[in-house]
């Protein structure tokens, strides 16, 4: 399978979930989110201050986080190859009043963008989408300015395996070889496979590594104790919603996602 076929049919399996998961899934405008249940940037502080920087969301879907940002006095673009997430992205960016530039292309090609032309990458949930995870972090590197950050907030490997709910553990059959995750339920005759890429740490530390980067510090978010919330304030959660709460067991003792955040070295 190439790997065009392959986004090809990522690009289609989001345009069919978009409306599912933008439901399912409560995204804050007003912080940015790194993983689910668990408090967002003006909490955990991996950015810092980002007024007047230029920011590049890949894989940005609704682009929350962009217009989280652009709030924080960042000007953002988004960009992101559905263009069924971007629409969203677009009535979000309208009733909010942010300037965010949204654009329609696969994050593994930038060439749209001339070298040096932002302070920082970040993308969070998208790049255990990214077939070429090396090529997508060298274009990153080619386009950050000097010290420029790339944040790299994915899909933790343990969140590749099966958690046994009645036991309360994971199984986890073989840790350096981490499922593909293949979705095939999309339309009839055509046989599309969509995928999602666990990446052990290692190989994402070592693909950082080995684009350019040097890795400043890794975060696994521990969620808040939903249980002692109001409703009040588990709507306040950056990345949350009654799906994510209906996992809260599972997410409270293995981490869904990791953060990499990393310093273009020169
Ligand atoms: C789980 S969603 C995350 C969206 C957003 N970052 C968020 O946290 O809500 C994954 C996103 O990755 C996008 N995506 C997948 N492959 C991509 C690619 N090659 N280039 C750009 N976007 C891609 C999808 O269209 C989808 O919007």
């Amino acid at each position: 399978m190439s790997t065009d076929h392959i986004k090809r049919a990522i690009q289609a399996g989001w345009d069919e979930m978009s409306g599912a998961y933008q439901v399912e899934t409560h995204i804050s405008l007003d912080d940015v989110h790194y993983a689910p249940l668990c408090p967002g940037e003006r909490e955990l502080q991996i950015l810092g201050d980002v007024t007047d920087k230029a920011v590049l969301e890949l894989a940005c879907g609704a682009a929350q986080n962009s217009i989280a940002l652009a709030k924080m006095g960042a000007r953002c673009v988004g960009l992101d190859i559905s263009s069924g997430q971007l629409a969203k992205a677009r009535e979000f960016v309208q009733q909010e009043g942010v300037d965010v530039g949204l654009l329609n292309a696969d994050g593994e090609t930038l060439n749209m963008f001339r070298d040096g032309a932002f302070d920082v990458v970040i993308s969070c949930f998208g790049w255990e989408f990214i077939p070429d995870l090396e090529a997508c972090l060298r274009e990153c590197h080619r386009v950050l300015a000097d010290d420029g950050l790339v944040i790299v907030g994915t899909t933790h490997p343990m969140s590749a395996f099966e958690w046994e709910a009645e036991g309360q553990f994971l199984v986890v059959n073989d840790y350096f070889k981490p499922p593909y995750e293949v979705w095939e339920e999309l339309e009839g005759e055509t046989a599309r496979q969509g995928l999602t890429f666990f990446r052990t740490v290692e190989e994402t530390f070592t693909t950082l590594v080995s684009a350019g980067f040097q890795v400043e510090g890794i975060w696994e978010p521990y969620p808040y104790d939903i249980n002692d919330m109001t409703d009040e304030e588990k709507r306040a959660i950056p990345y949350g919603g009654p799906f994510w709460e209906g996992q809260y067991e599972r997410l409270s003792k293995v981490p869904f996602s990791i953060v990499y955040k990393a310093r273009k070295r020169i």
